[in-house]
């Protein structure tokens, strides 16, 4: 199975939890992690090259904090971009049919804010959902997301182990992860 990562952080570099993530991650071979700020900073999206490397991959791991109840903007900008008409949906558009894809997000709440009634009124699941339809529509198929919540106030011990967790939770099987 070959995975790929594509980081959506507008400051990578100054970031804590995801950017812990990002170490975890490359010490695994089987993952290929990219930086989606860094490669576009002028936000030109390379629409073929995203293409052609998606075709490359079986599984796709979008990892951002959570911003607005969403993702950052440019990896929005992607969604609007390399998700083409005729390419990825529509007649023609059958490129992602068996792709799998997931969303590891980092939220500064707590997992009890995210609750029906409670603070956040809605859990990440029901918030990601236009994320999950964009997919679906596409032909992938929408895998669990990978959560860490209390990712400005948990400690340096939390962000590693959950590091930790998300690895193995991407590289899991399909079935383990939908049981
Ligand atoms: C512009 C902005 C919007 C944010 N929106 C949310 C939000 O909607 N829900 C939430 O739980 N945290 C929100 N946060 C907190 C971030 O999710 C949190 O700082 C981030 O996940 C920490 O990861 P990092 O250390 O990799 O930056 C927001 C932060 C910023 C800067």
């Amino acid at each position: 199975m070959k995975t790929m990562v594509i980081i959506a952080h507008p400051h990578l570099n100054t970031s804590r939890a995801n950017l812990a993530f990002k170490h975890e991650l490359e010490q695994h071979a089987d993952i290929d992690v990219r930086d989606l700020y860094q490669e576009y900073p002028n936000w030109e999206i390379d629409v073929e090259r995203e293409q052609r490397l998606l075709l490359q991959y079986d599984r796709i791991v979008f990892q951002f904090p959570f911003y607005w109840y969403s993702c950052p903007p440019l990896l929005k900008k992607w969604f609007d971009d390399v998700l083409t008409f005729g390419w990825a949906f529509g007649p023609g558009g059958e490129h992602l049919k068996g792709k799998e894809f997931m969303v590891a997000t980092t939220a500064g709440g707590t997992e009890s804010a995210y609750r029906s009634g409670g603070e956040n009124w809605f859990t990440i699941s029901e918030l990601l959902r236009p994320i999950q339809r964009t997919l679906t529509k596409c032909n992938g198929t929408f895998l669990p997301a990978f959560v860490t919540y209390n990712a400005n106030a948990g400690t340096d011990a939390y962000i590693a182990q959950e590091a930790r967790k998300y690895v193995e939770h991407i590289q899991a099987g399909m079935l383990a992860l939908v049981h």
